[in-house]
């Protein structure tokens, strides 16, 4: 959360770059935006405002200022609101500077510097970063980082410009992301690489308690203790056109239907022989033969696919499987059993809670498996073994085909698992993973609802509430259905358990209350369609949402989508686009900024 961008070159674009990047940042946080530049005479600039990135750009192309070096911002308001003054970059006479994270000991350092003779006019802990490296700085910007960092407690990634070093950008981290990019017209840094893909893929990546200076020529990076480092160049696979709209209005939409193109992708590589394989990934055939229990631990809709995880590798291979959010995991101690494995889930690789849960079993000596979609985040780089799916740059707040990639390489662990278990034959697991493939495949005719299910969501452009129900896996579906809805229309929505309605949210169905009913499973149709009748009785308006095959007669729901005949365990990957469409065309139709809901942000890098 938070997106930081900084470029210095030879040619006078920074602010362009700067603004571009930001862009393709926003979806990190949009709640003000700003840069700091030095002008053609060499003199350190800031310019910012709350709101988006339109009120930044009315500002500067007031000054049209030219400038070869400078640093941006796009803020998630944490500490302080959305305002002008709580706007990054902060700045001295002296220093200018952007974060990202949350410096915890910040009212201690503020009184300290206050002592000092510093005063403070804004709300942020940051504001007390900027004035502590001050404060240190006697002409050497690395010793006033270094000073800085053995005071600060917290999480940070810096952008720092000192205005005695025009053309020059520092540059340091501690459990938020960083990027160094290098190109042939100037170097960059960034939260991410999607923010300068259209001027390089080439990038470094700065490790935790290194600094590294950015010039227009040259790179260098050091330890905290100034000694030089070499580093490795990455060169990312994403390239601008994915990281593009690409025609569709909104990046979501196109994202939703990039899905059987990203199953495509992340299913192909895993598989030898026709079965599941991750030795090329470090996981051997057998590497699950020990594990007697499994926690999944991940936030929002990556724990949404753990869930339906949970439910493949719990029927599949007899695993005990626990899944929790990583915000409540990190701090209850949890029990691990004598053979235990963690897999994390991360579309970003950053979330702070999922990274400190991962922390937390390393520090106990669990083996951390990581799912995660952007290559060379912290996630992936500390697990003991990472797992990408590949679903390209996801640039909508509301995650749709990262959820699906997950769930694919879900079942893949789960056919894997089983296989090491001994639990499915080489036959059964050839099947399976048959009956995967014609399921990713299958969502390209579910896509092809999409207006069906626009007209459909129309309904609900009005309405104040909603209930998602399913049983089994249709459940952990009704969950994620119902996140993805409030989340972009701000509909509230609920999802139940179908059976447990009748234990007390049953009593908020009234005359057209909409209900959306997930009923995928065969073995469990009966018991739903008890339910629904239930909800009808009470006057619920019910979309429901089963097989081609289901023997239900269609007077017992007011609207109803028939999804392909896959085999039952594989009807999520058909369903779940099912409930991204319905909320986003709801979304569209209520006016919503769908790819950049109010108060959310994609990476959310603070606790
Ligand atoms: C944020 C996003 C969600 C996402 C969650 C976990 O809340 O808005 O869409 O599911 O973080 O993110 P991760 O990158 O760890 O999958």
């Amino acid at each position: 959360m938070c997106g930081i961008v900084g470029f210095t070159g030879e040619k006078p674009c920074a602010v362009s770059v700067l603004m571009e990047g930001l862009c393709n940042l926003e979806y990190r946080g949009y709640d003000s935006a700003g840069i700091s530049y030095f002008d053609s005479q060499g003199t350190l600039t800031t310019v910012k405002t709350q709101g988006r990135l339109d009120r930044l750009q009315a500002k500067l192309d007031q000054i049209q200022p030219q400038s070869c070096c400078g640093i941006g911002h796009t803020r998630w308001a944490t500490h302080g609101e959305p305002s002008d003054q709580n706007a990054h970059p902060h700045f001295t006479e002296k220093v200018s500077l952007v974060h990202n994270g949350i410096i915890e000991n910040y009212q201690e350092l503020r009184q300290f510097l206050a002592e000092k003779g510093y005063s403070f006019s804004t709300e942020t802990d940051t504001e007390t970063a900027v004035k502590l490296i001050d404060y240190f700085y006697q002409g050497d910007p690395f010793q006033a980082l270094r000073k800085a960092a053995q005071w600060i407690e917290g999480s940070y990634a810096f952008g720092v410009l000192f205005a005695d070093f025009p053309g020059h950008i520092y540059a340091m981290r501690k459990d938020s992301p960083l990027i160094v990019a290098v190109s042939d017209e100037g170097n960059f840094i960034a939260s991410d690489i999607s923010a300068v893909l259209r001027h390089t893929r080439r990038y470094h990546l700065l490790s935790e308690g290194e600094i590294a200076l950015v010039m227009p020529d040259r790179v260098t990076f050091f330890t905290i203790e100034m000694d030089p480092i070499e580093k490795e160049v990455h060169t990312a696979d994403w390239n601008i056109e994915q990281a593009q709209k690409g025609g569709y209005p909104h990046f979501m939409l196109k994202e939703i239907f990039e899905q059987p193109e990203a199953l495509q992708a992340t299913i192909s590589p895993r598989l030898s022989h026709g079965l599941p394989d991750f030795s090329v990934n470090g996981l051997e055939n057998g590497f699950f033969r020990e594990v007697d229990s499994i926690h999944i631990v991940a936030c929002g809709t990556a724990m949404h696919a753990g869930m339906v995880g949970k439910t493949l590798l719990e029927k599949l291979a007899r695993v005990p499987v626990e899944v929790e959010v990583a915000s409540e995991f990190r701090y209850r101690d949890p029990i691990f059993s004598t053979h235990p494995l963690v897999i994390v889930i991360s579309q970003s690789g950053e979330t702070a809670d999922t990274l400190a849960a991962l922390r937390l079993c390393k520090r106990s000596g669990v083996p951390v498996l990581a799912v995660v979609n952007v290559t060379g985040s912290s996630i992936a780089r500390e697990a003991d073994y990472c797992l990408y799916t590949y679903a390209g740059p996801e640039i909508a707040v509301a995650s749709t085909k990262a959820y699906s990639v997950q769930i694919a390489l879900m079942y893949l662990l789960a056919a894997r698992c089983a296989l090491d278990k001994g639990k499915m034959t080489e036959e059964e697991g050839q099947q399976f993973v048959k009956q995967l493939q014609e399921a990713a495949a299958a969502t390209a005719d579910v896509l092809a609802l999409s207006d069906r299910i626009a007209v459909y969501a129309q309904e609900l452009v009005p309405i104040h509430d909603l209930f998602f129900v399913g049983r089994g896996i249709d459940y952990a579906l009704a969950l994620e259905g119902s996140l993805k809805l409030k989340e972009i229309s701000y509909i509230h929505s609920e999802a139940y358990a179908a059976g447990e309605l009748k234990h007390g949210p049953i009593s908020l169905i009234s005359e057209g209350v909409p209900v959306i009913a997930l009923a995928t499973q065969p073995a469990l149709l009966a018991k739903t369609v008890s339910n629904i009748k239930e909800i009808k009785a009470r006057g619920g308006q019910v979309l429901l949402i089963t097989r081609e095959d289901s023997p239900v007669d269609p007077s017992c729901c007011d609207h109803l989508i028939s999804l392909p005949n896959l085999d039952p365990l594989f009807m999520p990957l058909a369903a779940v686009v099912v409930l991204q469409l319905v909320a986003y065309h709801a979304a569209v139709g209520r006016g919503c900024d769908v790819d950049k809901p109010r108060n959310l942000a994609k990476s959310v890098t603070v606790e």
